[in-house]
Formats: C-alpha cells, sequence, structure tokens
C-alpha cells in the first residue's frame, strides 16, 4: 500500500469505462518504486460529467489526469491552455493543473509510440510508414512520425476519413484500403491503429507477403499483446512492436508532471503490466 497523508499527490484517470485501464497498476507501481506520497485512481466519468470532473478535480487540489476514450477530443476544448502536441493530435490525453489554476492539455500518445518503437531498436524514421486506420490513435501517431521525418502513407477503409486526417496533417499520403497490401513494398514500418485484432473482435487483413526484408511492424492492440498481425511478421523474420509499449511510454511525461520524477519503462514496469494481459488469443 502507498503511505497516504495529509499531503498526498492525486492524479488520476477519466474514461467510460474506465475499468480496463492499466494505468492505476502503472503509476502507481512507479509511485511505490519512488517512494512517493501519491496515488493515481481510476475515475469512471460519463462523457456528459466531463466539465464538472474536470472543474472537480482541480479543486479537489488534484495535479492532473489522464483521459482515454471517450474523452480525449473533448478535453480540447475544456483546456485553458494546449502544448503543441495536443494541437497536432486535436486530442488531449494528459492534463496539469497549472498552481495558477491554469488547465494545461497535452498529447503523449504520438511521442509514446516513437518510445516504444525506439526501446525495441527500430528508427522511427529509418524509412517511410505506413498508417493502418485514420482515427484519433492515428493521428497521433501520424503527427509524431511527421514531425520525426517520416514520410507517411494512411490507409482507412473509410476513405473520407483518411482524407480528413491530410487536411489535419498535411504531408501525408492516402492510399485506398483495398491496395494497403500492395503499398507495404514501399515502406520500412507498418503500423495497426485501428482496433481490428483485438481479443474477442474482428481479424486484421493483411497479408504481409509483399512486406520488405527488414520491415518493423507494430500494433497499438495490446489485448492480446502477440495479436495475429506481430505473430505473422515474426513468422517471416520481421521485427515486431507491442502495443503495449505505446501504453507504458505515454504515461511518463505525466507522472513527471504531477509527481516530480521521471519513471523508468523498465523489465519490472513492462512485466508487471503483462502479466496482467492475455499473450494470444484464447
Ligand atoms: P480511435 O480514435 O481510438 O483510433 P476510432 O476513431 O473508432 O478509434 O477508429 C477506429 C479505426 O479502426 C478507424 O480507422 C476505423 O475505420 P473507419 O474509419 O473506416 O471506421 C477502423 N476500423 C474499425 N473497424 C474496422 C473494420 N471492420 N475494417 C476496417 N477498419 C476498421
Amino acid at each position: 500500500m502507498p503511505m497516504l497523508t495529509g499531503h498526498t499527490r492525486l492524479a488520476g484517470v477519466i474514461g467510460w469505462p474506465i475499468a480496463h485501464s492499466r494505468s492505476p497498476r502503472l503509476h502507481n507501481h512507479w509511485l511505490a518504486r519512488h517512494g512517493i506520497d501519491g496515488a493515481y485512481v481510476p475515475l469512471p466519468v460519463r462523457p456528459e460529467g466531463l466539465p464538472d470532473a474536470v472543474r472537480g478535480l482541480r479543486a479537489a487540489g488534484f495535479a492532473g489526469f489522464n483521459a482515454t476514450i471517450p474523452h480525449k477530443e473533448a478535453l480540447f476544448a475544456l483546456c485553458d491552455r494546449l502544448l503543441e502536441p495536443a494541437l497536432r493530435a486535436g486530442a488531449v490525453n494528459t492534463v496539469v493543473f497549472e498552481a495558477s489554476g491554469a488547465i494545461t492539455g497535452t498529447n503523449t500518445d504520438g511521442a509514446g509510440y516513437l518510445a516504444s518503437l525506439r526501446a525495441e531498436g527500430v528508427e522511427p524514421a529509418a524509412g517511410p510508414a505506413l498508417l493502418l486506420g485514420a482515427g484519433g490513435a492515428a493521428r497521433a501517431i501520424a503527427a509524431a512520425l511527421l514531425d520525426a521525418g517520416a514520410p507517411v502513407t494512411v490507409t482507412n477503409r473509410t476513405l473520407e476519413r483518411a482524407e480528413a486526417l491530410v487536411e489535419a496533417l498535411p504531408g501525408l499520403r492516402v492510399l485506398p484500403w483495398g491496395r494497403r497490401e500492395e503499398g507495404l513494398a514501399d515502406h520500412a514500418l507498418v503500423v495497426n491503429t485501428t482496433s481490428l485484432g483485438m481479443s474477442g473482435g474482428r481479424a486484421l487483413e493483411l497479408s504481409l507477403d509483399r512486406a520488405p526484408a527488414g520491415m518493423a511492424v507494430s500494433d497499438i492492440v495490446y489485448v492480446p499483446r502477440r495479436t495475429a498481425l506481430l505473430k505473422a511478421a515474426e513468422a517471416r523474420g520481421l521485427r515486431a512492436v507491442e502495443g503495449l509499449g505505446m501504453l507504458l511510454h505515454q504515461a511518463v511525461p505525466g507522472f513527471a508532471a504531477w509527481f516530480g520524477a521521471t519513471p523508468e519503462v523498465d523489465r519490472d514496469t513492462y512485466e508487471l503490466v503483462a502479466s496482467d494481459i492475455p499473450l494470444d488469443e484464447a
């Protein structure tokens, strides 16, 4: 148990639903490791309750909070100050309440994704990246890859959504969803940002027959940890990067801002969170 005193620093994660979130386990592990008098709690907040929740957390003295589905886009309008990554992503996943009371929002998903690649020895800008999907997660990742200097191609079932992403992030190329397999040949990295491949859900159909040798294949789905896509990549001798790394790395800046210490995503941290998640589809 953490020590909780009258000085405990508080943070948490808002979402609806929130019970599945692994963030409390992660942050409380880091708090214990650093011997910090702090707590990080899951906060079930319905979409319509978001403005009240943000004001309430500030009034209750929270240092800040993370946001997950469905709040990331709506939070954007509730912040007093938005940092560049939030502007690029069009969404906020990390909020800090400043001493002045100002609400500062940023987005650490894209940087977290890049850090998860680098942790596996994959240089994000080594070559062009092929992004599957055009939702909120896709935008944060596409922005980070572009900013790192990688050319990025986006392919999405609904073409209009891919085109909307290009409006937000000029410089992206669009590839029709039906041509995603031939598109592999021209890319050094592929990232699945769709919900396909999640445990109990629909499969991602993507043959890797045309994937070039040395390609890195990454997935942001992390339940199961070894998605069918990652297994197919490994079977071909390609580098496979699990989605869990992004979840862990995106948490670092928030923890540092709220609790004043920069935590490490090391083997123990990885295993602590991984032990709670099935490795393979049952
Ligand atoms: P998030 O904001 O978390 O990324 P989202 O906005 O719901 O979630 O995006 C989900 C992504 O998965 C989208 O790119 C979606 O494609 P559409 O824009 O065509 O909806 C993609 N996706 C979901 N189910 C899919 C399916 N059966 N086939 C192909 N793509 C799918």
